[in-house]
């Protein structure tokens, strides 16, 4: 199978998992379905669960057990673009295409979808933990407690982003806000399937490295979509960022600069992989994925 065809079966398979949890919604306020269904079924490329399920593949077969931890962290991930995409925060109109979920709904239903797709997340994790054996816990609640402090470092980096607006800052402050807004999440990916799958510190490490990488060269490929991508293909607004005088790699070093960054850091992360040889060829074309998107 190519990497195309690969990619697309996992996101049929995700989204299939994801429309089983979405039947299953129990808040009491079907408004507050409807809204966390609209986003969540909006049309993610689902790079996340996917980098959850492929590095466990590295390991073992048996994916089944990543799978709500893929939707979890799924439903994380679109709380935080229904809250990005809020007038306070980017104040933008349009997401896959569609209208952002506070122009579809209103802004306090966005807010409380977002926090109701948060705390599904948690939902999904505790009922994992209650059905799993008690020989797997120990590594599922260290996942625990990565996923809740990934998630903070994600809030915090949204925040710092929104905070320093306008404003001329280092290289460094760049590096931090994107590490954490966008990094963090998908570092976790990563280490929930090497956790789950059982590998050594040694693989953990660096897997993680590989992880760092593409999770700043996605920013920066985001960065750069925002800056030169093609509005109907992204789905969403480009030049806001200029718009809103926000810090990104193309403000910071140009479109050449953030370019020549980019592919650098694609390239790093691709020779992290090479003890795993063929095993790995999913993962790095992934990475090539990252840099090539036009999405
Ligand atoms: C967009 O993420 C927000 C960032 C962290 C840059 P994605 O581009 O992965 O979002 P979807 O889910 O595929 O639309
Ligand atoms: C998104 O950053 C990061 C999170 C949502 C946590 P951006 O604001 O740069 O992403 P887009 O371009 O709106 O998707
Ligand atoms: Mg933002
Ligand atoms: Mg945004």
């Amino acid at each position: 199978m190519d990497f195309k065809e690969e990619l697309k079966k996992y996101q049929q398979q995700i989204n299939q998992e994801l429309e089983k949890y979405v039947k299953k919604q129990k808040c009491s306020e079907e408004i507050l379905n409807r809204a966390m269904e609209y986003s969540l079924m909006a049309g993610g490329k689902r790079l996340r669960p996917i980098l959850v399920i492929a590095t466990y593949q590295l390991f073992k077969n048996d994916i089944e057990k990543c799978i709500p931890y893929a939707v979890a962290i799924e439903m994380v991930h679109n709380f935080s673009l229904i809250h990005d995409d809020l007038p306070a925060i980017d104040n933008d109109d349009f997401r896959h295409g569609k209208l952002t979920n506070h122009k579809k709904f209103n802004e306090a239903t966005a807010i409380l979808a977002g926090d109701g797709l948060l705390n599904n997340a948690y939902i999904v994790l505790s009922k994992d933990l209650m059905h799993s054996d008690s020989k797997e816990l120990p590594k599922k609640l260290k996942i625990l407690k990565e996923f809740s402090e990934a998630t903070d470092r994600m809030i915090a980096g949204e925040y710092i982003d929104t905070e320093l607006e306008k404003q001329k800052i280092t290289a460094e402050e760049l590096r931090y806000i994107h590490t954490n807004k966008t990094g963090a999440l998908l570092k976790l990916c990563v280490r929930m399937g090497a956790i789950l799958a059982d590998c050594t510190d040694q693989e953990l490490q660096k897997l993680s490295n590989y992880a760092d990488k593409i999770g700043l060269a996605f920013q920066i490929k985001d960065d750069i979509l925002s800056e030169e991508g093609n509005e109907e293909i992204l789905g969403k607004p480009v030049g806001n960022d200029k718009e809103q005088g926000k810090c990104t790699y193309v403000s910071q070093y140009g479109l050449k600069g953030a370019k020549e960054i980019l592919n650098k850091i694609t390239e790093e992360a691709i020779e992290e992989l090479e003890i795993y040889g063929k095993k790995a060829e999913f993962l790095k074309e992934l990475a090539l994925y990252i840099q090539n998107r036009n999405k």
